[in-house]
């Protein structure tokens, strides 16, 4: 099963350990059939009124709407839509150049590690902009890479050799680039002295409450506070000081073990961690990633590391303070009273959603460091009465030390009774209120399996539908609008479906439509207006379920109205995500990862070139703000 190179992470997860289907919670999930029974026939918003939960927006349009353009049809083309009178364009590629000692891109070849290790990374995803000395400085993950792409030119797209395998590792991390404007168009400033690789090989301090701890000591690092790398970073973050967060989400499938039969321990399988890689073959070059040899490197990984894009000397730290899972994004809010508050998804079928506060204020001339160094975790807790709450992860509530907690995060959420989540993927802040969203971009386990710590996923709350294939958007607003309050209030702000196929709460609320359906929510922000951009990392087959969907897709949401209208359009088999402004707001960067991941792409270069993730550009054509 592991040397099938279309299996996504997700898909992975659950062949190296698998969950029945189990009928130890029939009883709810009859409760929740009869529900919808008794939704029958109700349009879902009303329904879900009725139920006093979720209250999903009217759909009522506002009179003069706030989109600067218009709708773009859905696309199953292999190229970027974007609507009249806007265009885009390409601004690196993976294994574009970055110094001017980099080569460029081998079709034949698809590179060597050599030249990976000095040229922009794979699949891009989280990104944001730093304005630094009138300088642009482009922060990018790159989260993974796709084995029939960086190696379709072997057999079986499998790594033939060691440089082969190295190439693959080289290819991840994090990218800071500096781009520039010549007049014409957005390209890279080769030779720039903030042009960075960071790669699984980077050294990194472990700080926080974790580090030191027995739990993260190895061989090669006994004080436990050195590790190499990061890997598998999927959404970002922004501090107030200005440096990047990258969040390592699917670690997990980076180790493996010679014998296939090795167990791992119970907390280790909590994270998905077995003897089978996702294939990439890391433990045959290093040895860290053989976790029979290395038991301990696994819990090394699966947190947020923060980086100084300003400074490429700078050693990246991974921030344990702020826990241990499959970390989507983390989007960080200045509370009223000055504390720094983090929100984060841990994207995995029936995980949670998690919210950090620090000890200390966020004030001029205050230690950032400490900042992220020093406070609580707490898990989110939904109540289908439209009330939420807080949980907090102390030693107190989890029977667990402080650095158990930062490492065995997700055990601790269980102990607290968080509520299982449709896989929490981005969250952001609306700038114009204390209202936060999280994209739950689908679960098709939700009412049928357990998640991996065996807590039930019942249908209910935000997670209302079985089997849920399109995902949505739940927001929630802290009570007082102070982000520590243990309370807050929830709603939905759209459930996706396909009301093309569906006539049920599979056609989504009242807000989806012919003209704007989409499935899986994934990647979230927030422009600086206060609108609300919506990116896809879903089912783009435009069959079934999902006809008249077409490629994924990026949408704006007016969070005031619930009208949603489809912006851009990627091309095939890609995922649209990362999303941030230039300084002047004048051109919006769109990641667009994954192109062509099942052999039926050629973006952006066409002919019969390798498809490559690439990040591009959007301006309007009268020069105006894009948003
Ligand atoms: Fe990397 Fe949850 O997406
Ligand atoms: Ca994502
Ligand atoms: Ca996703």
């Amino acid at each position: 099963m592991k040397d099938d190179h279309t299996l996504s992470f997700d898909e992975f997860d659950e062949t190296v350990n698998p969950r029945s289907e189990h009928c130890e919670f029939d009883t709810v999930v009859e409760q929740a059939l009869s529900r919808r029974g008794f939704l029958g026939g109700v349009l879902v918003v009303g329904g879900f009124a009725t139920l006093g939960g979720a209250v999903l927006p009217t759909g009522v349009k506002a009179a003069v709407n706030r989109f600067a353009f218009d709708a773009v049809p859905v696309s199953t083309s292999d190229s970027i839509s974007v609507p009249a009178g806007y265009k885009s364009e390409v601004v690196v590629r993976w294994a574009d150049p970055m110094w001017s000692d980099s080569v460029a891109f081998d079709q034949g070849t698809r590179g060597t590690a050599t030249t990976q290790a000095r040229t922009f990374g794979d699949n891009t995803d989280g990104m944001e902009v730093f304005m630094h000395e009138g300088r642009t400085l482009l922060t990018i993950n790159n989260e993974y890479t796709n084995r029939s792409i960086i190696w379709g030119n072997r057999t079986d797209a499998k790594p033939e050799n060691d440089d082969d395998i190295e190439k693959g590792l080289l290819a991840h991390g994090v990218t800071v680039v500096e781009i520039g404007h010549d007049g014409d168009r957005w390209g890279v400033v080769i030779d720039s002295p903030f042009n960075r690789r960071i790669t699984p090989n980077t050294e990194m301090t472990l700080t926080g409450p974790a580090a030191g701890h027995a739990l993260v000591k190895t061989d090669a690092d006994p004080a436990g506070t050195t590790t190499l790398g990061t890997w598998n970073n999927c959404g970002s973050g922004k501090t107030p000081w200005g440096t990047y967060l990258a969040c390592e989400e699917n670690f997990n499938g980076y180790f493996s073990a010679e014998d296939e039969n090795h167990e791992v321990s119970a907390e280790l399988k909590r994270y998905g961690v077995s003897a089978s890689d996702w294939g990439y073959s890391w433990a045959k070059i290093d040895d860290r990633f053989d976790v029979a040899k290395n038991p301990n490197e696994p819990n090394r990984a699966g947190y947020v590391v923060e980086i100084d894009p300003r400074d490429a000397n700078s050693t990246p730290k991974k921030r344990t303070a702020l826990g241990r899972f499959k970390h989507e994004n983390a989007e960080c809010v200045v509370n009223n009273d000055g504390r720094l508050v983090i929100y984060m998804g841990d994207d995995e079928r029936g995980e949670f959603l998690y919210r950090y506060v620090s000890d200390g204020v966020y004030a001029a001339g205050v230690d950032t460091d400490a900042l992220m160094e020093n406070g609580t975790i707490f898990a989110a807790k939904f109540h289908d009465t439209g009330a939420g709450e807080w949980l907090v992860l102390t030693p107190e509530t989890t029977g667990m030390t402080q650095a158990e907690i930062c490492v065995h995060t997700r055990i601790a959420a269980s102990k607290v009774g968080a509520t299982t989540m449709d896989r929490p993927e981005w969250v952001t802040a609306n700038p114009n209120s204390s209202e936060m969203y999280c994209a739950l971009t689908n679960n098709k386990n939700r009412g049928l399996k357990t998640n991996k710590g065996g807590d039930e996923t019942p249908v209910g709350g935000p997670n209302p539908r079985e089997k849920n294939k399109y995902g949505q958007i739940v927001r929630w607003t802290p009570m007082n609008d102070d982000h520590t309050s243990a309370e807050f209030k929830w709603d939905l702000y759209v459930l996706a479906g396909n009301p093309k196929v569906h006539s049920d709460d599979k056609a989504g609320s009242e807000n989806v439509n012919l003209g704007n359906m989409f499935n899986s929510p994934d990647g979230l922000a927030f422009d600086s207006t206060g609108l609300l951009w919506i990116q896809t990392d879903g089912k783009y087959s435009n069959e079934g379920d999902f006809e008249g969907q077409g490629n994924n897709q990026m949408l704006a949401g007016d969070p005031v109205t619930g009208e949603i209208r489809r912006f851009l359009v990627g091309p095939r088999e890609a995922e649209v995500t990362g999303l941030c402004w230039s300084g002047d707001r004048k051109t919006m960067f769109v990641g667009i990862q994954h192109p062509g991941e099942r052999g039926n792409s050629n973006w952006p270069d066409g002919g019969n070139t390798v498809p490559r993730s690439a990040i591009i550009a959007v301006t309007r054509d009268d020069g105006g703000l894009v948003g």
